[in-house]
């Protein structure tokens, strides 16, 4: 079986979506894959409570307990690599987890580790992509699935969604745009990534 742990930091919509096709679409016995666990470095996360009523295993490593972000990404890696009997995960899907993650973490998952990103990568890195997007005129906005590499909100890309962006649109309803796009999106990269 192979194991996936998604990590969260917020309202997990993101995760709810993954689970749900999961469910759906019979991963376990089609893909051989379960979602084993959400772990989110909030402990006041109101994802955790959705991965709860859907009895899927939940953690909290809280990242203020820790001195600096090596001893909280080991402690991360730690809570995550339980969650496999052979201490080895298929697949860790960061869905609005926001924490940047250390070299070292990152190469501990190398091609096991996989995000989404509220733009059009390579454009808007980092946060507040919605309104920078209105304030530079774009026309379009989107959504990235892609490879975690080193570099903040780069490596190669697995998936994209395009919306249109409205006159009258603000952040917000921008990003309740994007994000359903994103619950499309995200589920559909990663039951490809566990075809091969
Ligand atoms: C999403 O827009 C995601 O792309 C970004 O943070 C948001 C998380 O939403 N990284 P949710 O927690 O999945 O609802």
């Amino acid at each position: 079986m192979k194991n996936i742990v998604i990590l969260i930091s917020g309202a997990g919509s993101n995760m709810a979506a993954i689970v749900r096709t999961a469910r759906l679409g019979g991963w376990e016995s089609r893909l051989q894959a379960r979602i084993a666990a959400v772990i989110s470095n909030r402990p006041q996360a109101a994802g955790l409570a959705i991965a709860q009523q859907q009895d899927i295993a939940t953690a909290v490593v809280d990242h203020r307990s820790f001195a600096d972000r090596e001893q909280f990404d080991q402690a991360l890696a730690q809570a995550i690599d339980r969650h496999d009997p052979l201490g080895r995960p298929a697949l860790v899907v960061l869905a609005g987890f926001m924490r940047v993650l250390t070299p070292g973490f990152v190469a501990h998952y190398e091609g096991r580790l996989v995000n989404i990103h509220p733009s059009l990568l390579p454009a808007f890195t980092g946060l507040h992509t919605h309104q920078r997007a209105l304030d530079a005129g774009c026309r379009v906005a989107g959504a990235t699935v892609h490879r975690v590499t080193a570099e903040l909100d780069n490596g190669p890309i697995l998936a994209q969604a395009a919306v249109p962006i409205l006159v009258d649109d603000t952040a917000d309803s921008l990003a309740a745009r994007v994000v359903s796009q994103e619950h499309r999106i995200y589920p559909a990269a990663i039951a490809e990534l566990l075809r091969h």
